[in-house]
């Protein structure tokens, strides 16, 4: 929901009899958002959308994010390491469920095999971040050509399947059961982005689709697996879904670089929400880039210690020196829950003095509510983080 796109073939005017010119009936999807109050697309099919020969249960499925009442106690800080997932499966459905709430759950891939089947996820519109690797995404909106260093957005219930390219794929995924978009206040009354917006138009990469002609159909697999309450159910499809010819308007997936986001910088120390990228009902993704710190002259560019009491706080460390973290590589997530304060490790503040540049990567996602690890995540666990702040 970037702005309005069109590709292929559409009709001047929707609802109306649209043909090939063979006399064929193209078959009119209304793709929408909000009921019919909220952002929509038209896809026109070449055949109808609803055929199924058998829909049932299904024994694939990634696992549920579930939480115990107990997940997350004693609360202190954590710190999990997305390296010790090995490459296995598909993105489909080898998924771990690592941290949860009621209104985003976060899954770690590592996957090594492309999707042999199509999923359409009806609990959320999915944020991808690309880790590694790079992969092609198919949906009726065309193929999405995306990479390491991309977040990947992909809309609530659009089917859709990952092709890898070239090697395993890494990547973190929030699932966002409220949707997840541009700030609000990133766009001026009539929807553009704002010039003082820290991406433009131009940054996203939309698919270059649509797939089929009203000649041919995409071949492509007939299972289509829906998830819905976190249960997953198995539609045989009669034909291949990829059958669009033409769609328009504002949901399609998109595809957006954090190099390509302009971050920005004060005469002193300014909070991390001057780093938004995207949000969503209950939450906020921030982008950390390699930029020009504070400039006054006697300030601390690192973070100031903080008990930021209303929201959890998640980071996933990508390249660089994070300043203010020692021993967290590449690939690990910190969680620091609100009742906790956090801040540097010991010395990183002092020795902050007098930079005037950071080169770290990171992303980070702010809950309002608490963020719970669950099961899986224990595995990928260092029990001695909340330890490292001890100076005695
Ligand atoms: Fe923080």
């Amino acid at each position: 929901m970037i702005e309005h796109r069109q590709a292929g073939l559409v009709p001047p005017k929707p609802h109306t009899a649209f043909r090939d010119e063979a006399g064929n009936l193209f078959y009119e999807e209304m793709f929408t958002r909000g009921g019919f109050d909220g952002p929509f697309s038209y896809f026109y099919h070449r055949y109808p959308t609803t055929p199924a020969r058998e829909v049932g249960e299904t024994h694939r499925g990634f696992p549920a994010a579930t939480v115990d009442a107990h997940a997350g106690h004693p609360l202190k800080r954590r710190l999990y390491d997305s390296n010790k997932i090995e490459p296995r499966g598909q993105a489909l459905d080898r998924r771990v469920p690592i941290l949860a709430n009621k209104d985003v759950a976060v899954y770690l891939v590592h996957a090594a095999e492309s999707d042999d089947a199509y999923l359409a996820n009806g609990d959320g519109d999915e944020l991808w971040f690309v880790q590694a690797g790079a992969a092609r995404v198919e949906s009726p909106c065309g193929w999405l050509d995306v990479r390491e260093g991309d977040y990947v957005w992909i809309p609530r219930s659009m089917i859709h399947r990952w092709h890898l390219v070239g090697g395993p794929l890494r990547a973190m995924v929030f699932e966002a059961h409220g949707g997840v978009m541009v700030p609000r206040d990133f766009r001026n009354p009539v929807g553009q982005l704002r010039m003082d917006a820290p991406y433009t138009h131009r940054d996203f990469v939309v698919p270059a689709g649509p797939i089929a002609t009203p000649w041919q159909v995409q071949d492509g697999p007939l299972d289509l697996f829906v998830k819905k309450r976190g249960l997953w159910t198995r539609y045989a499809l009669e034909r291949p879904p990829m059958d669009v010819v033409g769609w328009e308007g504002f949901v399609y997936p998109w595809a957006f670089a954090i190099e390509k986001y302009q971050p920005k910088t004060g005469l002193l120390h300014l909070p991390p929400t001057i780093h938004s990228t995207f949000a969503g009902p209950g939450f906020l993704v921030c982008s950390f880039v390699p930029r020009v710190v504070d400039f006054h002259p006697q300030a601390i560019p690192c973070p100031y210690p903080h008990s930021s009491v209303d929201c959890d706080e998640l980071i996933l460390y990508l390249r660089g020196n994070f300043t203010s973290r020692k021993g967290v590589g590449p690939g690990c997530i910190s969680l620091h829950p609100a009742g906790v304060a956090h801040g540097p490790h010991p010395g990183a503040y002092e020795r902050s003095i007098g930079t005037t540049r950071t080169d770290e990567l990171a992303v980070m996602m702010d809950t309002f509510e608490p963020l719970l690890p669950t099961a899986q995540a224990s595995n990928l666990e260092d029990p001695g983080y909340h330890d490292s702040w001890k100076t005695a």
